[in-house]
C-alpha cells in the first residue's frame, strides 16, 4: 500500500536561492502529519509542490501514488487544499463557492448538495450562505475556504495554516472536524500554534532553512528534548540556607529559587537517589520532573531570533 504522501529528494530554488533542500519524507496514510517551521522555512513552498502548484527543481512527489510531475491530474482529483491566502471567488455567493468547486470536480447537484449543507452546517456559515465573501470576517472567510476543500471528499487534505485568524471557538470546531476525518483521509498540516500541532498531529517535524531538524510524535519530541532533567522541588518548612547547600551537590548543575519552590536542574535521573539522601532530602515536599512544551523544543532546534 503506497504512503499516502511522499517526498524524494525535493529541492527547491527561487533564482540562486535554495528554499528547501533534498528533502525527504513519507506520510502514513489515515494519519495528521503536521510540519512546523519558523516564516521561511519552506512549508508552503513543500505543500505548493505536493498540490501541483510548483515544480520542484529536482526530485519527485507522490501524493497517494500519483507523481506531481507526471500525473497532476491525478493528484488533483484526490486532494483538498487550503492555501495560506484565502482564494475565494468574490462574484460568487458562499454556497456558489462551494457548488462550483463540487462541479469542477464532477460531482452531480444530488451528491453536492447534501454534502454542503453539511459543511455549512459544520463551519457554522448555513445563515450566510447566500452572501458574497466580501461581506464575511476573516474568520468567516477561512472557514468557508476550509468546508471548499471538503466538498469532493479528498483522499488527502493540505491545511496551510487552517487556522490562523480564526476565533477560540472555531479554532476549536474545526480541530473536532479534523480529528473525526483522520481515520477517513489523511492530513497534511502547517501551522505556528504548539498546541493545535499537540492537539491534533499524529506525527510533527520541525523544519527550518529548507531542512528537517525533527521528526516523531509530540510526546517523542519532547522527550528527546528533556535530557536536560530539571525537576522542580517544594520544601517542607523553611527553607533558606538550602541554596546553598543543594548549589554544593556534585550532581546538581543548576539551581534557582522562587521562594520555597526551587527548580534543580540535575545531571541525570540517577541523580534522584543521591537528592533524596542527601542533607536537604528529608525536607522535600513535593518534587516533580518538568516537561518541556513542544514549544520549548521548537525554540531549542530554531532559535530565538525574529526571522526577516
Ligand atoms: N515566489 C518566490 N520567489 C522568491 N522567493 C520565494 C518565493 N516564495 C517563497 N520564497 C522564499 O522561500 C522561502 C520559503 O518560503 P515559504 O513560503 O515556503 O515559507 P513558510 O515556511 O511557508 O513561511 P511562513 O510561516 O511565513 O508561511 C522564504 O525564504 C521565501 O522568502
Ligand atoms: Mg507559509
Amino acid at each position: 500500500m503506497p504512503s499516502a504522501v511522499t517526498l524524494s529528494q525535493i529541492t527547491k530554488s527561487y533564482g540562486s536561492f535554495t528554499a528547501v533542500d533534498r528533502f525527504s519524507l513519507e506520510v502514513e496514510r489515515g494519519t495528521v502529519f503536521g510540519l512546523l517551521g519558523p516564516n521561511g522555512a519552506g512549508k508552503t513552498t513543500l505543500i505548493k509542490i505536493l498540490t501541483t502548484l510548483m515544480r520542484p527543481s529536482s526530485g519527485d512527489a507522490t501524493v497517494e501514488g500519483f507523481s506531481v510531475l507526471s500525473a497532476g491530474k491525478e493528484v488533483r482529483r484526490r486532494i483538498g487544499v487550503v492555501p495560506q491566502e484565502n482564494n475565494l471567488d468574490r462574484y460568487l455567493t458562499a454556497r456558489e463557492n462551494l457548488i462550483l468547486h463540487g462541479r469542477l470536480h464532477g460531482m452531480k447537484p444530488a451528491e453536492y448538495n447534501p454534502r454542503i449543507d453539511e459543511l455549512l452546517e459544520m463551519t457554522g456559515l448555513a445563515g450566510r450562505q447566500h452572501d458574497f465573501p466580501d461581506t464575511f470576517s476573516g474568520g468567516m472567510q477561512r472557514r468557508l475556504v476550509v468546508a471548499r476543500a471538503l466538498v469532493h471528499e479528498p483522499r488527502v487534505l493540505f491545511l496551510d495554516e487552517p487556522t490562523t485568524g480564526l476565533d477560540p471557538q472555531s479554532r476549536r470546531a474545526l480541530w473536532e472536524h479534523i480529528r473525526r476525518l483522520r481515520h477517513t483521509m489523511t492530513v497534511f498540516l502547517t501551522t505556528h500554534y504548539m498546541d493545535e500541532a499537540d492537539a491534533l498531529c499524529d506525527r510533527i517535524m520541525i523544519m527550518d532553512h529548507g531542512e528537517s531538524l525533527a521528526d516523531g510524535s509530540a510526546a517523542q519530541l519532547k522527550d528527546a528534548f528533556s535530557r536536560a532533567h530539571t525537576y522542580e522541588v517544594d520544601f517542607r518548612g523553611d527553607a533558606s540556607g538550602f541554596r546553598e547547600i543543594l548549589e554544593e551537590l556534585p550532581f546538581v548543575r543548576s539551581v534557582e529559587q522562587e521562594g520555597a519552590t526551587f527548580r534543580l536542574t540535575l545531571s541525570g535521573e540517577d541523580a534522584l537517589k543521591p537528592l533524596i539522601d542527601s542533607p536537604v532530602g528529608r525536607q522535600i515536599r513535593k518534587i516533580c520532573l518538568l516537561e518541556p512544551s513542544l514549544e520549548d523544543v521548537f525554540i531549542a532546534l530554531t532559535g530565538e531570533k525574529v526571522r526577516e
